[in-house]
């Protein structure tokens, strides 16, 4: 639907860690779907983005949230490549989000791309959330599928719940050795100078809910301005992959992170050799919940607004290159547009 002013823009959640701690099963579990399942031997190779409504958050969060509270139109997730090869990746994640969940593998801790990924949140000033994951592969571990985490540490054995203790407070050293001081996100009051813990199963889904409830309470709470933009302003985004698709060519998955991109507008896209100037054919929008990385299935709509995956259709895509700038001309100068996207 089109906006209107005043409409909040929707708060872009960046997933950061280490190769094989998780970060695709969380979401999935999120999803309810299976994107890692269809991955080249279960690692991911690209950036994901996944727009989840405001309602299905509140929905996997339960009881922990009362979705009267929150005007965010919901979280757009956004999905790296936790493997060595990708760093590229990860600074284009980390660098277009707002928040973010730095995902570690309770037993394994602090890696070298947990590292990194702390490096790139410090670099780009991004507030963010720790999930401590796997809690449920703690020897004698009783799953207690998508509950709150209090509710099922409490109801684990003396020996469990102090392994848990011993782990996190690992984690919560290694983050104090980073400069950062954390705790469980229970015992916080204040989500600004401290890193909330968030110990939680990929697997059983539990403390997912805890997890969507800090990150929307977060972005209520602190972000809130920064989502009061012009969303009906021309659109700003950034380009995750060049592909094509039958009946309509080179296409670009966007992820638009400012304004509105409309069926018939002008754009600038950066490219390999020319920045391109091209007219939007289609914008074609994937599925709630979807992927757009796997998607199938795509929606064509008139116009869409910040933040969201979008496919956008249109000749002279072929040369367009991953990680470019794409900006809607609309009634400025095509000329001061250009000059944006070539300083980029
Ligand atoms: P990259 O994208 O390659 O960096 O990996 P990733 O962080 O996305 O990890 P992925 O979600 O692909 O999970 C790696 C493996 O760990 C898979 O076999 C998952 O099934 C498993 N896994 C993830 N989370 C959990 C969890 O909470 N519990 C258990 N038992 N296994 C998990
Ligand atoms: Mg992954």
């Amino acid at each position: 639907s089109a906006s209107e002013p005043g409409d909040l823009r929707t708060p872009i959640v960046a997933v950061l860690g280490h190769v094989d701690h998780g970060k695709t099963s969380l979401l999935d579990k999120v999803r309810g779907s299976a994107v890692i399942e269809g991955e080249a031997g279960a690692i991911t190779q690209h950036i994901g983005a996944t727009a989840v409504p405001l309602d299905v958050v509140s929905e996997v969060a339960g009881s922990l949230i009362d979705p009267e509270s929150f005007d965010l139109p919901g979280l757009l997730f956004i999905d790296t490549p936790g493997h060595h090869s990708f760093t590229t990746l990860r600074s284009r994640g980390g660098a277009l989000a707002d928040i973010a969940i730095l995902v570690v593998d309770v037993n394994d801790g602090f890696q070298p791309q947990t590292e990194e990924a702390i490096r790139i949140l410090q670099d780009t000033q991004t507030p963010f959330v720790v999930a401590a994951n796997k809690i449920d592969t703690i020897p004698g571990w009783r799953p207690h599928e998508d509950a709150p985490v209090q509710e099922t540490y409490e109801a684990q054995s003396d020996r469990v719940r102090q392994q848990l203790d011993e782990a996190l407070y690992e984690l919560i050293g290694e983050l104090s050795d980073h400069g950062f001081s954390s705790d469980l996100y229970w015992r916080l009051q204040n989500f600004q100078n401290n890193i909330g813990v968030i110990p939680v199963s990929a697997e059983t889904g539990e403390g997912v809910p805890d997890l969507l409830t800090v990150l929307m309470g977060l972005a209520q709470r602190y972000m809130k301005e920064d989502m009061e933009v012009d969303v009906t302003g021309p659109g700003a985004g950034t380009v995750l992959e060049v592909k094509e698709e039958q009946g309509f060519g080179t296409t670009v998955d966007v992820i638009l992170y400012d304004g509105t991109v409309r069926e018939d507008d002008t754009i600038v896209v950066g490219g390999m050799n020319e920045t391109i100037v091209t007219e939007v054919r289609a914008l074609l929008k994937p599925q709630p919940l979807a992927e757009i990385r796997t998607e199938k299935r795509f929606e064509n709509v008139e116009e869409l607004s910040a933040a969201t995956g979008v496919k956008i259709a249109a000749p002279e895509l072929d040369d367009a290159m991953a990680g470019a700038p794409v900006r809607v001309v609309r009634d400025r100068p095509l000329q001061d547009v250009i000059d944006e996207v070539e300083a980029e």
